[in-house]
């Protein structure tokens, strides 16, 4: 018989859910659908919607949207440009970090740096500001945190190069965290020429070495964010940055975990219990997750994501999400979801 595995609910603190604007992609429901169908209880979704989640009434329109349409708890990340600050009190209210791009990414809403003080200054302390950066803005937005205790967040760090800037930083007493990415510790460069269009994200995909070192320094990296981006097939082929990931990181996770490169406990960890308490996410003792030992292959078509596709189509990997109870409520089982819409909580 398959051994049955019992995790807390998973948490994704980096999910473009798409709704509302782009709902071709994703929405509320579908994102939040494939979530419970990984393993993950909670989400938190960026501000990047078509008309940016930049003005209050633009968060409380998508908290509403979620009242209706959630199967797993969700939480929202605030955007900015430098011209809202005025609106920070109220929106970090119903927010639960601020999420700025210092690169170019999907939406194009980059920050002039010159803005970054002022935005630092103004945002509250305890709600975290997540940070978009690569290799070229990584030691600007290191160097703007020098003397703030300003408590920042860099996403999806996708190298050995920005892992040893974090590493650095972190030796200095900056109070800086990372999160990686399931496409930067499984795939490389190697596999993106393969991928062709679905390979493309951002940040790119690195060397083998860049993924052996990040590997090798997993004491160093906080937390495991999928950084879900949903595009359609058609998108993809014009051009569009990102990967969809919500169902397959877990299982990804185990694949690795076989293979010994990372324990159950690690996995727990960087998927529950640092993220609740960097983005101070509620977390529950009625809610778990069931994972079952059999391996099965990825198929694209399982999939409850709207896009259709996954990097990972074809990979075999050695269990998978069984049973999910959220708030002491069955809202997945064997394969299904069976919540009924706005069952989830929207949280901060
Ligand atoms: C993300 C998207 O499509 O919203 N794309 C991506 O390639 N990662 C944006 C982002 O996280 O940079
Ligand atoms: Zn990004
Ligand atoms: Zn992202």
């Amino acid at each position: 018989m398959s051994s049955v595995i019992r995790l807390p609910g998973l948490i994704d603190v980096h999910v473009h859910l798409r709704d509302p604007g782009q709902t071709d992609k994703e929405d509320l429901l579908t994102g939040t659908q494939a979530a419970l169908a990984g393993g993950f209880t909670t989400v938190c979704d960026m501000p990047n919607n078509l008309n940016p989640i930049m003005q209050v009434d633009r968060l409380i329109e998508k908290r509403a949207i979620a009242e209706a349409k959630t199967v797993a708890d969700i939480g929202f990340h605030y955007g900015s440009l430098g011209d809202n600050i005025d609106t920070f009190t109220e929106a970090a209210k119903y927010s639960v970090g601020l999420k700025l791009y210092l690169n170019h990414t999907t939406g194009g809403y980059t920050l002039d740096v010159a803005h970054l003080k002022r935005i630092y200054e103004a945002w509250p302390r305890e709600k975290v500001v997540l940070l978009h950066t690569e290799e070229d803005t990584i030691d600007l937005a290191i160097a703007s945190l020098e003397g703030l205790n300003r408590p920042v967040h860099v996403c999806h760090m996708p190298s050995r190069y920005v892992l040893e800037k974090i590493i650095e930083a972190k030796a200095k007493g900056i109070p800086v965290t990372c999160g990686v990415t399931p496409h930067h510790l499984f795939l490389t460069a190697v596999d993106a020429k393969k991928l062709g269009v679905y390979g493309q994200m951002k940040p790119p995909l690195k060397s083998q070495e860049d993924v052996d070192f990040l590997w090798s320094h997993l004491d160093d990296i906080d937390i495991i964010e999928s950084d879900h981006a949903p595009h359609t097939k058609q998108q993809k082929e014009e051009g569009a940055f990102g990967v969809p990931n919500l169902e397959t990181t877990l299982p990804l996770l185990l694949k690795a975990r076989a293979e010994g490169k990372i324990s159950l406990e690690q996995i727990i960890d960087k998927c529950h219990t640092k993220p609740a308490q960097l983005f101070n996410l509620p977390t529950d003792d009625s809610t778990h997750v069931e994972v079952t030992m059999k391996p099965y292959v990825i198929n694209s078509n399982d999939l409850y994501t709207k896009c259709g596709w996954s990097p990972f189509d074809g990979w075999e990997v050695p269990g998978q999400v069984t049973k999910v109870v959220l708030h002491g409520k069955i809202v997945y089982k064997d394969g299904q979801v069976v919540a009924q819409p706005g069952t989830g909580d929207v949280v901060a």
